[in-house]
């Protein structure tokens, strides 16, 4: 990490002010004095400034939101937010949700603090898959599960073909899962109402290569070391254009 980021992310003041310190010559790295906002700093080094030891910054956060109805995918709003339960947690204001899921849709939400992973997971030439349970009013025909694979033009665009199919018939209602592989706004909701049926329930199971699981609404979870490692190799993995 360069030495800016590293005191910056310690807290000790904005990229800009910190670059004045180092300037200045207020700081040192294993006990040099570097001058160069620009110097990597290594694992295990220890940085100091007028002679204190700066802890070295925590990396990156990622946590799995149940995000229940109810709540707005936002950092603000007048109504109450995904990060209301997010309010015990060291810095949260850092913390923002990757992507949106409506007011009323429910399910996996991503919240962290590394705005790089999160632009790149949101970027449909990634084609991150996104699975959703949507139950939709009325019995739904079979044979309107092709149009998912054809797309649908959605603001003068093709959306990208997804993948379609019914888990289960009710007696008012029709239950399917819906693999997108981009989110465009109110996307599930506006593709339902091209083919005549409202959705009734919304709820995203799987993001990449995380699971929903166990959670309950509100609850969320720290991902594992290998969620994470998983979820960079994602976006590093897909990086040529289908
Ligand atoms: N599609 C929708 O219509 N809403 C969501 O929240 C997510 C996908």
């Amino acid at each position: 990490m360069r030495l800016d980021r590293f005191l910056a992310e310690a807290g000790l003041g904005s990229r800009r002010e910190v670059k004045k310190l180092i300037l200045k010559g207020r700081v040192t790295v294993n006990g040099r004095r570097v001058r160069d906002p620009a110097y990597r700093v290594r694992p295990g080094e220890e940085v100091t400034l007028d002679g204190e030891p700066v802890p070295t910054p925590q990396g990156p956060r990622y946590f799995l939101l149940y995000k229940p109805r109810g709540y707005v995918t936002s950092t603000r709003d007048p109504h109450p937010t995904v990060m209301e339960f997010f309010r015990d947690v060291p810095r949260a204001e850092r913390l923002f949700p990757v992507g949106r899921l409506d007011r009323d849709a429910e399910g996996l939400l991503l919240v962290t603090d590394d705005g790089e992973l999160a632009h790149r997971l949101l970027h449909p030439r990634y084609r991150v898959p996104r699975v959703y349970r949507v139950r939709v009013r009325g019995e739904f025909p079979e044979e309107k599960l092709r149009a998912f694979e054809e797309g649908f033009v959605l603001d003068g665009r093709r959306t990208l073909p997804a993948r379609a199919r019914i888990l289960e018939r009710g007696e008012e209602d029709t239950l399917l899962e819906i693999t997108l592989f981009e989110g465009r706004h109110h996307q599930i909701k506006r593709m339902f109402r091209a083919l005549g049926f409202e959705v009734i329930g919304l709820k995203r199971v799987r993001f990449g290569p995380l699971e929903l699981g166990h959670l309950r609404p509100g609850e969320f979870r720290k991902l594992s070391p290998e969620e994470i490692q998983r979820l960079k190799l994602t976006t590093a993995s897909a990086r040529r254009p289908r």
